[in-house]
């Protein structure tokens, strides 16, 4: 793999704690300069530096060490961080115009790496698609960064819809393994018996319809990324073969003994609690310590602050460039209603209510009830979401168990069959994805 270029900020003063997360969210190491001895900053050949003056509160005495500092380097591109309004002071204009580009406050991560990637005129390490400021997500983000090129599997937790695929295809996006494949499966959408043909491939004749030779996920993923979601779901013989990937990096397909060499970097994610599952004999211990090396937690969206209305505007804005709708906005007693509400499905609970209210809205502002929000307490909501999870796993249990027998299944959870059938419905379970 290519090495990546080094690249980082010096920032001359003293950054916020905001402005550090923001750093470290776009991936950038900050590093400090006191614009007085600036002599100090020492540079490696080769890295990619960019300077950050901040002259929002600058005053006569920084505004001429940041001058003097400037000129030791002025071979560096830097970036003034500005007020709206920049004032009349000379010294402060001259310092501006020694700059090579300018970003107004209040800014944000997004912009933050817009405007550094500007000045390298580097082509932007894109996770735009993932939305958020709030402390969590800045969090989320530097992990991403941070995690991205090493050769290491990572673990992806948070409960359902909070973006955990996003986070994956993030990670394969901002790794040197970009430009290959990145390829996914939902193991708990594939029949148990298929599993292993399907990430290992099968040879010529190896079970009953295997009519050709078949290469399986993890060659076809060769040089790039899996990602298996719904690892909890991995029948236990395919747990012992993807074992043997992680410590051999080797495959073998369904029907050979012969071990095929890949070059994979596998990405994990679940929603169920893994220990549990190991507890309960559904997983295999040694698996899991192979696949927790490094951990990305999800926070669910009620822990993200402001990011909810921030999302569902980008959503709604998203949204409108592809559809002809009223809405264009939201009402104040809808912005309330969003901050209130517990959203168990979190973040693809937001866009689908977000999208609905913009079709049904029939004036410029979506409100409650566009949005099918207002009547129900947030705890009752959590809790409903809690009892939606159990009634799930137990129903995929339940059909696995049974090798999707309806009758059997329907008996097993005492409900009727038509029960099972609503079920299945109602959380979007497939039963040809058992057969
Ligand atoms: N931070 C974010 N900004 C913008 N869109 C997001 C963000 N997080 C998630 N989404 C969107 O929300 C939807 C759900 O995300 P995703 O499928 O990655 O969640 P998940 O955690 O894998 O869910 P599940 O557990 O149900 O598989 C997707 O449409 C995704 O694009
Ligand atoms: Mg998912």
């Amino acid at each position: 793999m290519a090495p990546r270029a080094q690249h980082c900020a010096i920032w001359f003063g003293t950054p916020g704690t905001r402005e550090q997360a923001m750093f470290a969210a776009i991936g950038w190491p900050l590093r400090l300069a006191r614009a007085e001895a600036a002599r100090q900053v020492g540079m490696r050949g080769g890295d990619l530096v960019v300077a950050v003056v901040d002259l929002r509160d600058a005053d006569a005495a920084h505004i001429e060490a940041l001058e003097t500092a400037l000129a030791e380097h002025a071979d560096l591109p830097t970036l003034a961080l500005v007020d709206a309004d920049t004032g009349e002071d000379p010294a402060r204009q001259h310092l501006l115009s020694l700059c090579h580009a300018r970003l107004l406050a209040p800014f944000d991560a997004g912009r933050l790496e817009a405007a550094l990637a500007s000045l390298l005129s580097s082509p932007r390490r894109d996770i735009a698609s993932i939305g958020g400021q709030s402390p969590a997500m800045l969090g989320v983000r530097a992990l991403l960064h941070r995690y991205a090129d090493v050769e290491l599997p990572v673990l992806i937790t948070g409960e359902s819809g909070t973006g955990k695929e996003l986070a994956a295809r993030a990670l394969h996006d901002l790794s040197s393994r970009r430009g290959k494949p990145f390829v996914a499966m939902n193991c708990g959408a594939i029949s148990p018996t298929l599993v292993q043909s399907e990430l290992f491939g099968h040879e010529r004749g190896a079970f009953t319809g295997a009519a050709t030779r078949r290469m399986g996920l993890f060659e076809s993923a060769d040089g790039g990324t899996v990602f298996l979601d719904e690892i909890g779901d991995l029948p236990l013989d395919a747990q012992t073969n993807l074992l043997r990937v992680l410590q051999e990096g080797t495959v073998e397909r369904v029907g050979s003994s012969h071990a095929i060499r890949v070059d994979v970097r596998v990405l994990a994610a679940t929603h169920v609690d893994l220990e549990a599952a190991i507890a309960a004999g559904r997983f295999r211990q040694d698996l899991y310590y192979r696949l927790d090396v490094l951990r990305l937690q999800l926070p669910p969206l009620r822990a993200r602050g402001d990011d909810v209305e921030l999302l569902a505007r980008q959503f709604l804005d998203t949204f409108r460039t592809g559809h002809a709708v009223q809405a264009r906005g939201f009402s104040a007693a809808a912005r309330q209603c969003l901050r209130r509400h517990a959203w168990p499905g979190n973040v693809r609970e937001l866009l689908n209510r977000v999208r609905r209210a913009a079709v049904v809205a029939e004036h410029a502002l979506i409100e409650p009830a566009d949005l099918q929000l207002g009547g129900a307490t947030p705890q009752v909501v959590a809790l409903d979401a809690h009892r939606d999870r159990t009634e799930r796993d137990a129903l995929v249990d339940a059909l696995r168990a049974t090798g999707c027998n309806v009758s059997a299944s329907a008996r097993r959870l005492r409900v009727s069959r038509v029960t099972i059938y609503r079920l299945c419905r109602k959380h979007g379970v497939s039963l040809e994805a058992f057969r």
